[in-house]
Protein backbone atom coordinates (compact mmCIF):
# COMPACT_ATOMS: atom_id res chain seq x y z
CA UNK A 1 0.00 0.00 0.00
CA UNK A 2 1.17 3.34 -0.51
CA UNK A 3 1.82 6.06 2.17
CA UNK A 4 -0.92 9.25 1.09
CA UNK A 5 0.54 11.80 -0.90
CA UNK A 6 0.66 15.25 0.39
CA UNK A 7 -1.34 14.56 3.24
CA UNK A 8 -0.20 13.72 6.84
CA UNK A 9 -1.93 11.29 9.01
CA UNK A 10 -5.30 12.43 10.37
CA UNK A 11 -7.44 10.78 12.92
CA UNK A 12 -10.85 10.33 10.70
CA UNK A 13 -13.97 9.20 12.54
CA UNK A 14 -16.37 7.23 10.59
CA UNK A 15 -20.05 6.69 12.27
CA UNK A 16 -22.02 4.02 10.21
CA UNK A 17 -20.41 0.68 9.99
CA UNK A 18 -22.55 -0.69 6.92
CA UNK A 19 -21.44 -1.59 3.41
CA UNK A 20 -20.46 2.00 2.97
CA UNK A 21 -18.90 2.83 6.09
CA UNK A 22 -16.85 0.12 6.31
CA UNK A 23 -15.33 0.49 2.69
CA UNK A 24 -14.61 4.20 3.76
CA UNK A 25 -12.96 2.55 7.64
CA UNK A 26 -10.63 0.72 4.22
CA UNK A 27 -9.86 3.24 2.59
CA UNK A 28 -8.57 5.97 4.96
CA UNK A 29 -6.52 2.57 7.17
CA UNK A 30 -4.96 1.70 4.12
CA UNK A 31 -3.98 4.84 3.08
CA UNK A 32 -2.23 5.82 6.42
CA UNK A 33 -4.84 7.67 8.94
CA UNK A 34 -5.69 6.22 12.03
CA UNK A 35 -9.73 5.62 11.76
CA UNK A 36 -11.85 5.10 14.48
CA UNK A 37 -15.61 3.49 13.71
CA UNK A 38 -18.45 4.19 15.43
CA UNK A 39 -22.26 2.34 14.95
CA UNK A 40 -25.34 2.34 16.88
CA UNK A 41 -25.78 -1.22 16.42
CA UNK A 42 -23.85 -3.07 19.25
CA UNK A 43 -20.85 -4.91 17.37
CA UNK A 44 -21.41 -3.61 14.11
CA UNK A 45 -18.00 -1.09 14.20
CA UNK A 46 -16.28 -4.45 15.37
CA UNK A 47 -17.59 -6.51 12.44
CA UNK A 48 -16.94 -3.18 10.21
CA UNK A 49 -13.31 -3.25 11.38
CA UNK A 50 -12.29 -6.49 11.32
CA UNK A 51 -13.85 -6.40 7.79
CA UNK A 52 -11.95 -3.75 6.65
CA UNK A 53 -8.70 -5.38 8.33
CA UNK A 54 -9.27 -8.53 6.09
CA UNK A 55 -9.61 -6.57 3.03
CA UNK A 56 -6.18 -5.34 3.86
CA UNK A 57 -4.80 -8.45 5.05
CA UNK A 58 -5.63 -9.87 1.64
CA UNK A 59 -2.30 -7.60 0.62
CA UNK A 60 -0.20 -9.33 2.48
CA UNK A 61 -1.19 -12.91 0.99
CA UNK A 62 -0.48 -11.47 -2.07
CA UNK A 63 2.59 -9.91 -1.27
CA UNK A 64 1.46 -6.22 -1.67
CA UNK A 65 2.04 -5.54 2.09
CA UNK A 66 4.40 -5.97 4.22
CA UNK A 67 3.30 -7.78 7.70
CA UNK A 68 4.87 -4.68 9.22
CA UNK A 69 3.21 -2.06 7.29
CA UNK A 70 -0.14 -4.11 8.15
CA UNK A 71 0.21 -4.48 11.82
CA UNK A 72 0.60 -0.56 11.86
CA UNK A 73 -2.47 -0.26 10.17
CA UNK A 74 -4.33 -2.90 12.52
CA UNK A 75 -2.40 -0.70 15.26
CA UNK A 76 -4.38 2.21 13.61
CA UNK A 77 -8.12 1.40 13.59
CA UNK A 78 -10.30 0.77 16.31
CA UNK A 79 -13.98 0.16 16.92
CA UNK A 80 -15.54 2.64 18.88
CA UNK A 81 -18.10 1.73 21.83
CA UNK A 82 -19.19 5.19 21.79
CA UNK A 83 -19.37 8.57 19.98
CA UNK A 84 -17.35 10.59 23.03
CA UNK A 85 -14.20 8.28 21.19
CA UNK A 86 -14.57 10.75 18.11
CA UNK A 87 -13.20 13.59 20.34
CA UNK A 88 -9.61 14.58 18.95
CA UNK A 89 -11.13 13.44 15.08
CA UNK A 90 -9.73 15.92 12.58
CA UNK A 91 -12.61 14.41 10.21
CA UNK A 92 -16.16 12.87 11.26
CA UNK A 93 -17.63 10.82 7.61
CA UNK A 94 -21.30 10.04 8.54
CA UNK A 95 -22.24 6.82 6.88
CA UNK A 96 -25.61 6.29 8.77
CA UNK A 97 -29.05 5.52 7.33
CA UNK A 98 -30.66 7.86 4.53
CA UNK A 99 -32.85 9.42 6.88
CA UNK A 100 -33.06 13.33 7.44
CA UNK A 101 -34.16 13.45 10.69
CA UNK A 102 -31.93 10.96 11.99
CA UNK A 103 -29.06 12.50 10.44
CA UNK A 104 -29.15 15.81 11.44
CA UNK A 105 -29.62 14.59 15.06
CA UNK A 106 -26.32 12.88 14.49
CA UNK A 107 -24.59 16.04 13.25
CA UNK A 108 -26.21 18.05 16.08
CA UNK A 109 -24.61 15.24 18.53
CA UNK A 110 -21.67 15.20 17.11
CA UNK A 111 -21.03 18.87 17.08
CA UNK A 112 -20.79 18.51 20.80
CA UNK A 113 -17.85 16.05 21.36
CA UNK A 114 -15.85 17.02 18.51
CA UNK A 115 -13.54 20.42 18.40
CA UNK A 116 -14.88 23.62 16.68
CA UNK A 117 -13.14 23.32 13.65
CA UNK A 118 -13.67 19.59 13.12
CA UNK A 119 -14.58 18.85 9.50
CA UNK A 120 -17.96 17.02 9.15
CA UNK A 121 -18.98 15.05 6.33
CA UNK A 122 -21.83 12.70 5.17
CA UNK A 123 -22.11 9.80 2.49
CA UNK A 124 -25.88 11.36 1.88
CA UNK A 125 -26.75 10.30 -1.89
CA UNK A 126 -29.63 12.03 -1.92
CA UNK A 127 -29.90 14.58 0.35
CA UNK A 128 -29.30 18.08 0.62
CA UNK A 129 -26.21 18.88 2.43
CA UNK A 130 -27.52 22.16 3.38
CA UNK A 131 -30.33 20.60 5.38
CA UNK A 132 -27.86 18.59 7.21
CA UNK A 133 -25.79 21.48 7.97
CA UNK A 134 -28.65 23.34 9.37
CA UNK A 135 -28.67 21.63 12.06
CA UNK A 136 -24.95 22.50 13.01
CA UNK A 137 -23.79 25.75 14.90
CA UNK A 138 -20.69 25.67 12.75
CA UNK A 139 -22.34 25.11 9.21
CA UNK A 140 -18.58 25.98 7.46
CA UNK A 141 -17.09 23.02 8.35
CA UNK A 142 -20.09 20.60 7.08
CA UNK A 143 -19.63 19.06 3.55
CA UNK A 144 -20.77 15.87 1.55
CA UNK A 145 -18.61 13.08 0.81
CA UNK A 146 -19.78 11.75 -1.62
CA UNK A 147 -18.59 7.69 -2.23
CA UNK A 148 -19.69 5.16 -4.27
CA UNK A 149 -20.37 1.45 -3.93
CA UNK A 150 -18.13 -0.60 -3.26
CA UNK A 151 -15.63 2.10 -1.99
CA UNK A 152 -12.21 0.85 -2.38
CA UNK A 153 -12.86 0.29 -6.16
CA UNK A 154 -14.38 3.01 -7.09
CA UNK A 155 -12.13 5.56 -7.21
CA UNK A 156 -14.15 8.62 -7.22
CA UNK A 157 -15.41 10.63 -4.25
CA UNK A 158 -18.28 13.76 -4.55
CA UNK A 159 -16.83 16.75 -2.25
CA UNK A 160 -20.19 18.45 -1.84
CA UNK A 161 -20.31 22.02 -1.39
CA UNK A 162 -23.06 23.29 0.31
CA UNK A 163 -23.84 27.10 0.67
CA UNK A 164 -22.23 27.84 3.91
CA UNK A 165 -19.46 25.41 3.29
CA UNK A 166 -15.50 27.04 3.92
CA UNK A 167 -13.54 26.61 0.91
CA UNK A 168 -10.95 25.06 3.46
CA UNK A 169 -13.54 22.36 4.48
CA UNK A 170 -13.72 21.30 0.83
CA UNK A 171 -9.97 22.01 0.60
CA UNK A 172 -9.61 19.35 3.68
CA UNK A 173 -11.36 16.98 2.59
CA UNK A 174 -10.36 17.03 -1.38
CA UNK A 175 -6.74 16.15 -0.25
CA UNK A 176 -8.13 13.49 2.17
CA UNK A 177 -9.39 11.79 -0.56
CA UNK A 178 -6.89 12.71 -3.23
CA UNK A 179 -4.14 11.43 -1.29
CA UNK A 180 -5.86 8.07 -0.56
CA UNK A 181 -5.11 7.76 -4.02
CA UNK A 182 -8.74 8.31 -5.37
CA UNK A 183 -9.76 11.18 -7.32
CA UNK A 184 -11.77 14.06 -5.33
CA UNK A 185 -14.43 16.27 -7.75
CA UNK A 186 -16.09 19.03 -6.27
CA UNK A 187 -19.33 19.75 -6.61
CA UNK A 188 -22.32 22.05 -5.93
CA UNK A 189 -25.30 20.91 -3.08
CA UNK A 190 -27.49 20.05 -6.49
CA UNK A 191 -30.17 17.38 -6.97
CA UNK A 192 -28.06 14.26 -7.65
CA UNK A 193 -24.55 16.05 -7.06
CA UNK A 194 -22.72 15.43 -10.21
CA UNK A 195 -22.18 11.53 -10.94
CA UNK A 196 -26.08 10.85 -10.14
CA UNK A 197 -27.09 14.38 -12.37
CA UNK A 198 -25.03 13.21 -15.41
CA UNK A 199 -26.12 9.72 -15.11
CA UNK A 200 -29.72 10.85 -15.72
CA UNK A 201 -29.28 10.59 -19.74
CA UNK A 202 -29.07 6.84 -20.07
CA UNK A 203 -32.15 5.65 -18.10
CA UNK A 204 -34.43 8.30 -19.49
CA UNK A 205 -33.62 8.70 -22.74
CA UNK A 206 -33.48 4.40 -23.28
CA UNK A 207 -36.86 4.94 -21.49
CA UNK A 208 -38.31 7.30 -23.91
CA UNK A 209 -36.77 5.03 -26.93
CA UNK A 210 -39.13 1.67 -25.34
CA UNK A 211 -42.13 4.14 -24.76
CA UNK A 212 -42.21 5.25 -28.27
CA UNK A 213 -41.73 1.16 -29.56
CA UNK A 214 -38.90 1.93 -31.37
CA UNK A 215 -36.78 -0.67 -29.77
CA UNK A 216 -37.29 -3.66 -27.08
CA UNK A 217 -34.96 -3.65 -24.12
CA UNK A 218 -32.59 -5.92 -25.36
CA UNK A 219 -32.37 -4.27 -28.74
CA UNK A 220 -31.31 -0.63 -26.62
CA UNK A 221 -29.20 -2.81 -24.39
CA UNK A 222 -27.25 -4.41 -27.70
CA UNK A 223 -26.61 -1.33 -29.24
CA UNK A 224 -25.03 1.21 -26.19
CA UNK A 225 -23.12 -2.04 -24.93
CA UNK A 226 -21.77 -3.21 -28.51
CA UNK A 227 -22.02 0.02 -30.93
CA UNK A 228 -21.41 3.48 -28.34
CA UNK A 229 -19.20 1.61 -26.21
CA UNK A 230 -21.24 1.43 -22.68
CA UNK A 231 -20.45 -1.48 -20.12
CA UNK A 232 -23.94 -1.71 -19.46
CA UNK A 233 -27.21 -0.77 -21.29
CA UNK A 234 -29.86 1.09 -18.95
CA UNK A 235 -32.13 -1.58 -19.21
CA UNK A 236 -29.53 -4.17 -17.16
CA UNK A 237 -28.38 -1.29 -15.10
CA UNK A 238 -31.95 -1.03 -13.75
CA UNK A 239 -32.40 -4.78 -13.41
CA UNK A 240 -28.77 -4.72 -11.65
CA UNK A 241 -29.46 -2.01 -9.19
CA UNK A 242 -33.65 -2.99 -8.65
CA UNK A 243 -36.68 -0.79 -10.42
CA UNK A 244 -37.66 -0.24 -6.73
CA UNK A 245 -34.01 1.78 -6.21
CA UNK A 246 -34.07 2.96 -9.49
CA UNK A 247 -37.41 4.35 -9.64
CA UNK A 248 -37.31 6.66 -6.32
CA UNK A 249 -34.33 8.35 -7.56
CA UNK A 250 -35.69 9.10 -10.97
CA UNK A 251 -38.97 10.71 -9.08
CA UNK A 252 -36.56 12.35 -6.45
CA UNK A 253 -33.92 14.33 -8.76
CA UNK A 254 -37.20 14.75 -11.29
CA UNK A 255 -38.34 16.65 -8.41
CA UNK A 256 -36.08 18.15 -7.09
CA UNK A 257 -35.46 19.79 -10.20
CA UNK A 258 -38.81 21.76 -10.17
CA UNK A 259 -39.68 18.95 -13.20
CA UNK A 260 -37.05 19.97 -15.39
CA UNK A 261 -37.93 18.10 -18.45
CA UNK A 262 -34.72 16.27 -19.56
CA UNK A 263 -35.36 13.90 -15.87
CA UNK A 264 -38.83 13.61 -16.17
CA UNK A 265 -39.27 9.70 -15.13
CA UNK A 266 -41.45 7.18 -17.53
CA UNK A 267 -44.81 6.12 -16.79
CA UNK A 268 -43.70 2.73 -17.83
CA UNK A 269 -41.99 2.21 -14.80
CA UNK A 270 -44.90 2.50 -11.78
CA UNK A 271 -46.52 -0.43 -13.25
CA UNK A 272 -43.88 -2.17 -13.59
CA UNK A 273 -42.58 -1.46 -9.50
CA UNK A 274 -46.32 -2.41 -8.68
CA UNK A 275 -45.89 -5.60 -10.16
CA UNK A 276 -42.56 -6.74 -8.50
CA UNK A 277 -40.58 -6.08 -11.58
CA UNK A 278 -37.59 -5.25 -9.73
CA UNK A 279 -35.07 -6.82 -12.00
CA UNK A 280 -32.45 -9.59 -10.54
CA UNK A 281 -33.55 -9.18 -7.18
CA UNK A 282 -37.11 -10.55 -8.05
CA UNK A 283 -36.18 -13.14 -10.64
CA UNK A 284 -37.87 -10.42 -13.49
CA UNK A 285 -37.42 -7.10 -14.56
CA UNK A 286 -36.67 -5.82 -18.09
CA UNK A 287 -34.83 -9.45 -18.33
CA UNK A 288 -35.52 -13.06 -16.93
CA UNK A 289 -33.26 -14.65 -14.61
CA UNK A 290 -32.71 -18.15 -14.01
CA UNK A 291 -30.80 -17.26 -10.06
CA UNK A 292 -28.01 -14.71 -11.47
CA UNK A 293 -27.71 -16.21 -14.88
CA UNK A 294 -30.19 -14.14 -17.65
CA UNK A 295 -32.38 -16.01 -19.78
CA UNK A 296 -31.35 -15.58 -23.13
CA UNK A 297 -33.45 -14.31 -26.03
CA UNK A 298 -34.42 -16.69 -28.65
CA UNK A 299 -31.63 -16.11 -31.41
CA UNK A 300 -33.12 -13.99 -34.58
CA UNK A 301 -33.14 -15.32 -37.79
CA UNK A 302 -31.57 -13.17 -40.61
CA UNK A 303 -33.48 -12.82 -43.71
CA UNK A 304 -31.65 -14.38 -46.76
CA UNK A 305 -30.28 -12.14 -49.39
CA UNK A 306 -32.21 -12.04 -52.41
CA UNK A 307 -30.69 -12.03 -55.77
CA UNK A 308 -30.34 -9.06 -58.34
CA UNK A 309 -31.59 -6.64 -55.28
CA UNK A 310 -30.93 -2.95 -56.61
CA UNK A 311 -30.26 -0.13 -53.81
CA UNK A 312 -30.56 3.54 -53.94
CA UNK A 313 -28.44 5.18 -51.39
CA UNK A 314 -28.67 8.76 -50.66
CA UNK A 315 -25.47 10.98 -52.11
CA UNK A 316 -25.45 12.96 -48.86
CA UNK A 317 -25.89 10.07 -46.75
CA UNK A 318 -21.84 10.50 -44.59
CA UNK A 319 -21.70 6.81 -44.75
CA UNK A 320 -22.37 6.35 -48.52
CA UNK A 321 -18.80 4.94 -49.36
CA UNK A 322 -18.81 2.43 -46.76
CA UNK A 323 -22.30 1.55 -47.45
CA UNK A 324 -21.22 0.74 -51.47
CA UNK A 325 -17.94 -1.03 -50.65
CA UNK A 326 -20.37 -3.68 -48.31
CA UNK A 327 -23.07 -3.53 -51.05
CA UNK A 328 -19.91 -4.77 -53.50
CA UNK A 329 -18.58 -7.12 -51.16
CA UNK A 330 -21.80 -8.79 -51.16
CA UNK A 331 -22.96 -7.98 -54.82
CA UNK A 332 -25.70 -6.15 -54.28
CA UNK A 333 -26.09 -3.21 -57.33
CA UNK A 334 -25.97 -0.19 -56.37
CA UNK A 335 -28.43 2.42 -58.44
CA UNK A 336 -28.97 5.96 -59.12
CA UNK A 337 -32.55 5.39 -59.63
CA UNK A 338 -34.70 5.72 -56.25
CA UNK A 339 -37.65 5.23 -58.06
CA UNK A 340 -36.92 1.66 -59.24
CA UNK A 341 -34.71 0.70 -56.56
CA UNK A 342 -36.06 -2.68 -54.26
CA UNK A 343 -34.43 -0.57 -50.94
CA UNK A 344 -33.80 3.17 -50.47
CA UNK A 345 -31.21 4.17 -47.40
CA UNK A 346 -31.14 7.11 -45.83
CA UNK A 347 -28.79 7.98 -42.97
CA UNK A 348 -30.69 10.89 -41.02
CA UNK A 349 -28.90 12.81 -38.02
CA UNK A 350 -31.26 13.23 -35.45
CA UNK A 351 -34.62 12.55 -37.83
CA UNK A 352 -36.21 9.35 -38.02
CA UNK A 353 -36.61 7.38 -41.25
CA UNK A 354 -40.62 8.63 -42.01
CA UNK A 355 -38.92 12.13 -42.03
CA UNK A 356 -36.00 11.13 -44.18
CA UNK A 357 -37.82 9.64 -46.71
CA UNK A 358 -40.55 12.67 -47.02
CA UNK A 359 -37.92 15.17 -47.26
CA UNK A 360 -36.02 13.24 -49.88
CA UNK A 361 -39.54 12.58 -51.97
CA UNK A 362 -38.93 8.70 -51.51
CA UNK A 363 -41.19 6.14 -51.49
CA UNK A 364 -41.31 5.20 -47.90
CA UNK A 365 -41.97 1.49 -48.07
CA UNK A 366 -39.28 0.88 -50.00
CA UNK A 367 -37.53 3.29 -48.02
CA UNK A 368 -34.93 2.50 -44.61
CA UNK A 369 -32.38 4.30 -42.55
CA UNK A 370 -28.74 3.17 -41.10
CA UNK A 371 -27.12 4.89 -37.55
CA UNK A 372 -25.00 7.03 -39.46
CA UNK A 373 -22.88 7.51 -36.05
CA UNK A 374 -21.68 4.18 -35.73
CA UNK A 375 -18.79 2.38 -37.72
CA UNK A 376 -19.95 -0.28 -39.79
CA UNK A 377 -18.02 -2.08 -38.29
CA UNK A 378 -19.70 -2.31 -34.76
CA UNK A 379 -23.05 -3.23 -34.65
CA UNK A 380 -25.64 -1.71 -37.02
CA UNK A 381 -28.83 -0.08 -36.76
CA UNK A 382 -31.24 -0.41 -39.44
CA UNK A 383 -34.42 2.21 -38.50
CA UNK A 384 -37.95 1.13 -40.55
CA UNK A 385 -40.03 4.11 -41.80
CA UNK A 386 -43.72 3.80 -40.37
CA UNK A 387 -44.48 2.21 -43.61
CA UNK A 388 -41.45 -0.13 -44.59
CA UNK A 389 -42.61 -3.04 -45.51
CA UNK A 390 -41.61 -6.69 -44.81
CA UNK A 391 -39.69 -7.15 -48.17
CA UNK A 392 -37.64 -3.78 -48.30
CA UNK A 393 -37.04 -4.34 -44.13
CA UNK A 394 -35.81 -8.14 -45.28
CA UNK A 395 -33.51 -7.39 -47.33
CA UNK A 396 -32.14 -4.30 -46.45
CA UNK A 397 -31.78 -6.84 -43.42
CA UNK A 398 -29.98 -9.60 -45.12
CA UNK A 399 -27.75 -7.06 -46.74
CA UNK A 400 -26.54 -5.00 -43.70
CA UNK A 401 -25.63 -8.64 -41.71
CA UNK A 402 -24.11 -9.75 -44.58
CA UNK A 403 -20.46 -10.03 -43.69
CA UNK A 404 -21.40 -11.42 -40.25
CA UNK A 405 -22.19 -8.12 -38.11
CA UNK A 406 -24.70 -7.64 -36.10
CA UNK A 407 -27.68 -5.83 -37.12
CA UNK A 408 -30.44 -4.21 -35.26
CA UNK A 409 -33.72 -3.61 -36.49
CA UNK A 410 -35.87 -0.70 -34.64
CA UNK A 411 -39.10 1.16 -35.39
CA UNK A 412 -38.70 5.02 -36.37
CA UNK A 413 -36.96 6.58 -33.53
CA UNK A 414 -35.57 10.08 -33.88
CA UNK A 415 -32.15 9.87 -33.62
CA UNK A 416 -31.81 5.85 -33.96
CA UNK A 417 -30.87 4.57 -30.18
CA UNK A 418 -26.89 5.32 -30.23
CA UNK A 419 -27.58 8.95 -31.35
CA UNK A 420 -30.50 10.03 -28.79
CA UNK A 421 -29.07 8.71 -25.79
CA UNK A 422 -25.29 9.92 -26.72
CA UNK A 423 -27.24 13.75 -27.42
CA UNK A 424 -28.95 13.63 -24.45
CA UNK A 425 -26.16 12.87 -22.12
CA UNK A 426 -23.64 15.79 -23.43
CA UNK A 427 -26.45 18.07 -23.27
CA UNK A 428 -26.90 17.14 -19.37
CA UNK A 429 -23.25 17.63 -18.95
CA UNK A 430 -23.27 20.65 -20.89
CA UNK A 431 -25.68 21.84 -19.29
CA UNK A 432 -24.06 20.64 -15.63
CA UNK A 433 -21.29 23.11 -16.56
CA UNK A 434 -22.93 25.76 -17.53
CA UNK A 435 -24.98 26.02 -14.25
CA UNK A 436 -21.32 26.09 -12.31
CA UNK A 437 -22.45 22.53 -10.72
CA UNK A 438 -18.66 21.30 -11.41
CA UNK A 439 -15.47 22.23 -13.55
CA UNK A 440 -15.46 20.46 -16.65
CA UNK A 441 -12.64 18.88 -16.04
CA UNK A 442 -14.49 17.06 -12.86
CA UNK A 443 -17.21 16.68 -14.69
CA UNK A 444 -15.49 14.19 -17.34
CA UNK A 445 -13.30 12.32 -14.74
CA UNK A 446 -16.54 11.88 -12.41
CA UNK A 447 -18.35 10.64 -15.64
CA UNK A 448 -15.80 7.89 -16.33
CA UNK A 449 -14.48 7.08 -12.63
CA UNK A 450 -18.15 7.05 -11.31
CA UNK A 451 -20.39 5.69 -14.39
CA UNK A 452 -17.71 3.77 -16.41
CA UNK A 453 -18.45 5.29 -19.67
CA UNK A 454 -15.73 5.09 -22.11
CA UNK A 455 -15.52 8.85 -22.54
CA UNK A 456 -15.72 11.94 -20.67
CA UNK A 457 -19.34 13.39 -21.69
CA UNK A 458 -18.09 16.57 -23.09
CA UNK A 459 -14.73 15.09 -24.87
CA UNK A 460 -16.92 12.30 -26.13
CA UNK A 461 -19.10 15.38 -27.74
CA UNK A 462 -16.03 16.63 -29.21
CA UNK A 463 -15.64 12.82 -30.87
CA UNK A 464 -18.97 13.06 -32.56
CA UNK A 465 -18.85 16.90 -33.12
CA UNK A 466 -20.64 19.97 -31.05
CA UNK A 467 -22.43 20.73 -34.29
CA UNK A 468 -23.61 17.51 -34.98
CA UNK A 469 -24.98 17.12 -31.27
CA UNK A 470 -26.40 20.17 -31.66
CA UNK A 471 -28.05 19.34 -34.77
CA UNK A 472 -29.54 15.85 -33.31
CA UNK A 473 -30.87 17.63 -30.62
CA UNK A 474 -32.57 20.18 -32.75
CA UNK A 475 -34.25 17.59 -35.04
CA UNK A 476 -35.11 15.54 -31.79
CA UNK A 477 -36.85 18.64 -30.21
CA UNK A 478 -38.42 19.48 -33.90
CA UNK A 479 -39.50 16.14 -34.14
CA UNK A 480 -40.98 14.98 -31.15
CA UNK A 481 -41.55 19.07 -29.74
CA UNK A 482 -40.43 17.63 -26.53
CA UNK A 483 -38.15 20.70 -24.96
CA UNK A 484 -35.89 17.72 -23.19
CA UNK A 485 -34.39 18.33 -26.17
CA UNK A 486 -33.72 21.89 -26.18
CA UNK A 487 -29.80 22.24 -25.79
CA UNK A 488 -28.03 24.04 -23.26
CA UNK A 489 -26.63 27.25 -23.68
CA UNK A 490 -23.02 25.99 -23.47
CA UNK A 491 -23.53 23.50 -26.33
CA UNK A 492 -24.95 26.18 -28.43
CA UNK A 493 -22.22 28.97 -27.28
CA UNK A 494 -19.30 26.45 -28.28
CA UNK A 495 -20.23 25.28 -31.92
CA UNK A 496 -21.02 28.89 -32.88
CA UNK A 497 -17.90 29.88 -31.66
CA UNK A 498 -16.42 26.28 -33.34
CA UNK A 499 -14.84 25.51 -29.80
CA UNK A 500 -13.99 22.19 -28.12
CA UNK A 501 -17.52 21.36 -25.94
CA UNK A 502 -14.45 21.18 -23.22
CA UNK A 503 -13.80 25.38 -23.41
CA UNK A 504 -14.35 26.92 -20.13
CA UNK A 505 -15.55 30.48 -19.26
CA UNK A 506 -12.58 32.24 -19.91
CA UNK A 507 -13.29 34.84 -17.46
CA UNK A 508 -16.31 33.48 -15.60
CA UNK A 509 -17.52 37.09 -14.13
N1 LIG B 1 -25.04 1.56 -0.39
C1 LIG B 1 -24.72 2.35 -1.40
O1 LIG B 1 -24.55 1.91 -2.54
C2 LIG B 1 -24.49 3.82 -1.15
C3 LIG B 1 -23.75 4.56 -2.09
C4 LIG B 1 -23.49 5.90 -1.83
C5 LIG B 1 -23.98 6.49 -0.68
N2 LIG B 1 -24.74 5.75 0.19
C6 LIG B 1 -25.20 6.42 1.41
O2 LIG B 1 -24.36 6.04 2.49
C7 LIG B 1 -25.13 5.98 3.70
C8 LIG B 1 -25.00 4.60 4.31
O3 LIG B 1 -25.45 3.65 3.40
P1 LIG B 1 -25.16 2.10 3.58
O4 LIG B 1 -25.58 1.43 2.33
O5 LIG B 1 -23.77 1.89 4.07
O6 LIG B 1 -26.20 1.75 4.74
P2 LIG B 1 -26.23 0.46 5.69
O7 LIG B 1 -27.65 0.24 6.04
O8 LIG B 1 -25.44 -0.66 5.08
O9 LIG B 1 -25.44 0.94 7.00
C9 LIG B 1 -25.89 1.96 7.83
C10 LIG B 1 -25.30 1.76 9.21
O10 LIG B 1 -25.58 2.92 9.98
C11 LIG B 1 -25.90 2.52 11.30
N3 LIG B 1 -26.69 3.59 11.91
C12 LIG B 1 -27.96 3.95 11.64
N4 LIG B 1 -28.30 5.02 12.38
C13 LIG B 1 -27.23 5.34 13.13
C14 LIG B 1 -26.96 6.37 14.07
N5 LIG B 1 -27.87 7.28 14.37
N6 LIG B 1 -25.73 6.41 14.64
C15 LIG B 1 -24.78 5.49 14.32
N7 LIG B 1 -25.00 4.48 13.45
C16 LIG B 1 -26.19 4.42 12.84
C17 LIG B 1 -26.65 1.21 11.12
O11 LIG B 1 -26.60 0.44 12.30
C18 LIG B 1 -25.88 0.58 9.96
O12 LIG B 1 -24.82 -0.25 10.43
C19 LIG B 1 -26.53 6.40 3.33
O13 LIG B 1 -26.66 7.78 3.53
C20 LIG B 1 -26.60 6.07 1.86
O14 LIG B 1 -27.56 6.83 1.17
C21 LIG B 1 -24.98 4.42 0.01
Amino acid sequence: MTTPINVKPLTLGVVGAGAMGRGIVQLFAQAGHRVRCFDAAPGAATKAVEFALGMIGRGVDKGRLSAEAFEAIRANVVACAGMGDLTGCDVVIEAIVEDLAVKRQLFGALEEVVAEDTVLASNTSSLTVADIAAACRHPARVAGLHFFNPVPLMKVAEVIAALRTSPQTVQTLSDLVNGAGHRAVVTADQPGFLVNHAGRGLYTEGLRVLEEQAASPADVDDVLREAVGFRMGPFELLDLTGLDVSSKVMASIYEQFQHEPRFRPSSLVAPRVAAGLFGRKTGEGWYTYEGDTRRAAPPRTVPPLSAGLSVWVDPQASGRAALAELMDSAGVALTDDAARADVCFVQPWGGDASHAAASLGLDATRTVALDPMVPLALRRTLMLTALTSAAARDSAWALLAADGVAVTVINDSPGFIAQRVLATIVNIAAQIAQRGIASVADIEDAVKLGLGYPHGPLAWGDRIGGARILEILRTLQAQTGDPRYRPSPWLVRRVALGVSLLTPEAARA
